[in-house]
């Protein structure tokens, strides 16, 4: 396999465990790490899923293995770490990608259940994989660890198409304050944690839009075209990399210009 770039150094030979790492943006993840010699960690729930992933990185020379988490359990993830550790040794990188809003909702009909339920996949779960992983990183004295946040956890803007529900923009606000505590708390140990911020990126949903409505939403970006999985993956690659040795507790803002914070 050709290891892609010298310029992103510190990467070839490491290890990272990729939470949601089936989705659309954590496959891309996986895929581009993979690419840059980094054995690579699958989590997901699904099994089919996780072992798709899996065979593409094998397929272009890369390692990977699977492990089945869900990452709203602490034991969970608890066995994420011990399994990677085990098949693959020591981590070095974590990329907290599960999370999504499912269809935004009223606040008047936004059910207690559903309330918890987004908390709970898109903040909860992200505490959990800071505090399983982060002790050990601190050990080594070295690691670097990547959550995903959200445009919409930092700002409205009121005349946009897309809408998110207030329960996700809260969960993405408040993994952002958390990502930047887990800074200060490890900087001193040589780990750093930082989020990405991505604006809209290409799914399922967006593929399926009208045409018309899918130009307005690209004319909306300066750049004139919404994210695509790999601009998040190029970002996360950049992150783990020693290209950002003194970067800590940022958040990346990724949306083509659209929000300029
Ligand atoms: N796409 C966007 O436009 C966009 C924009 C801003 C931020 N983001 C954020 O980027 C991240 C990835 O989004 P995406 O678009 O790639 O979403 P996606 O395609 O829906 O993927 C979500 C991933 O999370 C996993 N997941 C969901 N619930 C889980 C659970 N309880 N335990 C373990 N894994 C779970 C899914 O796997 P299983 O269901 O198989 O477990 C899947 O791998 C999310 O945090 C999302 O909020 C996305």
């Amino acid at each position: 396999m050709l290891v892609e770039s010298a310029d992103l150094s510190g990467l070839a030979g490491r290890v990272a465990v990729v939470t949601g790492g089936t989705g659309v943006i954590g496959r891309s993840i996986c895929q581009r790490l993979a690419r840059y010699g980094v054995a690579v960690a699958v989590s997901g729930r699904n099994l089919d899923q996780l072992a798709a992933v899996v065979e593409n990185i094998v397929a272009i020379g890369g390692r990977a293995i699977a492990v089945a988490a869900d990452v709203t359990d602490p034991s969970a993830i608890e066995h994420l770490r011990d399994e990677t550790e085990r098949q693959l040794g020591t981590v070095d990188f974590v990329a907290a990608v599960a999370g999504g809003g499912g269809e935004p909702v009223a606040l008047a009909d936004l059910t207690l259940e559903r309330w918890h339920a987004t908390l709970d996949l898109n903040l909860t779960s992200a505490f959990l994989t800071l505090k399983t992983f982060l002790p050990a990183l601190a050990a080594q004295r070295r690691g670097s660890v990547v959550t995903i946040a959200s445009l919409s956890g930092q700002h409205i803007i009121p005349q946009a198409q897309t809408t998110a529900s207030s329960a996700y923009a809260a969960a993405k606000a408040g993994l952002i304050m958390l990502t930047r505590h887990a800074a200060r708390e490890y900087g001193p140990y040589n780990v750093r944690v930082n989020t990405i911020s991505p604006g809209t990126v290409l799914s399922d949903r967006i593929a399926q839009m009208p045409n018309q409505v899918r130009e307005n939403l690209d004319y909306a970006h300066p750049l004139r075209r919404i994210g695509q999985p790999d601009d998040v993956a190029g970002a996360v690659t950049y992150l783990f990399s020693d290209q950002a040795a003194w970067m800590t507790g940022s958040t990346l803002s990724l949306n083509g210009g659209f929000a300029m914070l």
